[in-house]
């Protein structure tokens, strides 16, 4: 018979990932403690409000905080379970920025007891979660950890990667498939058994390093897989083929999936991720490390394609159409469409620019300063413009009626209007 877990568990970062997993495993009879440094994180959701927008996430964090099971705090406090959901970003030199992971295991320290497990949900290079026990073990020699397949421990630790998509959360927490890797066997089968509280999806155990590498390898796959669309995007174009003619036609080969390209890849998880791999095997990474340079040039070229036909207009207006990373939601983190603006309005002082989108109501900062640059409707927009740049394909914009766009230079990044 599998473990259940029993006890009380805290969860480090209430942010996309650790707010939703609380809420999951609140919901199933367990006191979660939610620790953020984050003050006014720590406020709403002691108010049993939920401090960001994500479908169905506002309903369980009350209902969780109402039934006595889900609190938040800024202090760390003792539990049977300690997981670790802090940002993992990159630093300048794309190496991976460890220090919250780092800070959140040392505040974890004091608390522990005999028993405790230490879950990593945060995405990290290869080797995190041994870092993570030599950090503990440094500061509580009093407490054993489970070096090279020592049994008799008393902490365990694992790796339980997360792999939902935005927007969807609160359901794909439930049914994804889970990869829990363990620093020995007993670790991951402890693990597992908080997991088996909430998780539909089929639990599969691993070695911590394995479950680290398969989702850095998750998000370097799709992004391999961007980059050769973007690069026969670009040879296409340079051929005077049209590129999504060209994919319409290969997709129907039966083991063929070639992706649509874009004006690049956004987000913080696809154009962070693969660097992980990057930097822990540089000399090995060439497709990888390539993968993620044809991505980032992305902008660039989409930007100078747009420059070189305003060139052709006395005075043009060109509206863009689109801010946020993907179509039909409200995050502009790491977007490569407010890039693409960026780059035209610093390459073009005199071009007037009209930005729309319905998920955004004001110039994201990086944007705020161009005296050229305007927030607009799609209407006005569209109807102003001499060059329409189609950047994200929200629903709203793919039903724009081609009537609109007659007599105007189109250019659909997305193949939204195709
Ligand atoms: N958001 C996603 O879709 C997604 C998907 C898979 C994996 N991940 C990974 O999960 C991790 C967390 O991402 P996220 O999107 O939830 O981040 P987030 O920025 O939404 O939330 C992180 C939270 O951690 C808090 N925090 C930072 N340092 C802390 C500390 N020492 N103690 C307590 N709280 C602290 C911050 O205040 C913030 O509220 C990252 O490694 C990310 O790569 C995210």
């Amino acid at each position: 018979m599998s473990e259940i877990f029993k006890g009380r568990v805290a969860i480090v970062g209430m942010g996309y990932i650790g707010l939703p997993t609380a809420v999951a495993i609140a919901t199933r009879g367990i006191d979660v403690i939610g620790v953020d440094i984050n003050p006014a994180t720590v406020a709403a959701l002691s108010r049993g409000e939920a401090p960001f927008v994500e479908p169905d996430l506002a309903v369980g964090v009350s209902g969780a905080v109402a039934m006595g099971r889900l609190s938040a705090t800024t202090e760390m406090p003792e539990a049977d379970a300690f997981i670790i959901a802090v940002p993992t970003p990159f630093n300048s030199d794309k190496s991976a920025d460890l220090s919250c992971v780092e800070a959140a295991a040392s505040q974890i320290a004091p608390m522990l007891r005999p028993g405790n497990i230490v879950i990593l949900e945060s995405t990290c290079p290869p080797g995190t979660t041994e870092r993570i026990r030599k950090w503990i073990a440094d500061l509580r020699p009093d407490l054993k950890t489970p070096v090279d397949g020592e049994n008799r421990a008393d902490l365990f630790f694992a790796h339980c990667p997360e792999r939902v998509l935005p927007g969807r959360i609160m359901i794909e927490m439930i049914t994804n498939d889970r990869v829990v890797g363990g620093l020995t066997p007993q670790c991951a089968e402890k693990a597992a058994s908080i997991y088996r509280l909430f998780a539909q999806g089929e639990i599969l155990l691993t070695d911590a390093a394995s479950a680290e590498m398969a989702k850095l390898v998750e998000n370097a796959y799709r992004d391999v897989n961007i980059a050769f669309s973007n690069e026969i995007s670009l040879i296409s174009e340079s051929l005077h083929i049209d590129v999504w003619e060209v994919i319409r036609l290969a997709n129907r080969h039966p083991r063929v999936n070639v992706l649509n390209p874009g004006p690049g890849v956004g987000g913080h998880c696809i154009p962070v991720d693969p660097w992980f791999i990057v930097s822990a095997a540089p000399e090995l990474s060439r497709l990888i490390r390539t993968a993620r340079e044809v991505n980032d040039h992305r902008p660039h070229h989409v930007a100078g394609q747009v420059v070189e036909k305003a060139k052709r207009f006395k005075s043009p207006t060109v509206a863009c159409l689109g801010l946020t990373f993907k179509a039909n939601v409200d995050d502009i983190r790491e977007s490569p469409a407010i890039e693409v603006v960026s780059l035209i309005a610093q390459s073009m002082p005199d071009l007037s620019i009209l930005v729309s989108d319905p998920y955004v109501s004001t110039l994201p900062k990086l944007l705020g300063n161009f005296a050229n640059l305007h927030l607009e409707s799609a209407h006005q927009a569209v109807e102003r413009a001499d060059i329409v740049v189609l950047l994200v394909e929200h629903e709203a914009f793919k039903t724009i009626k081609h009537t609109r766009l007659g007599g105007k230079v189109v250019y659909d990044t997305r193949g939204a209007w195709h």
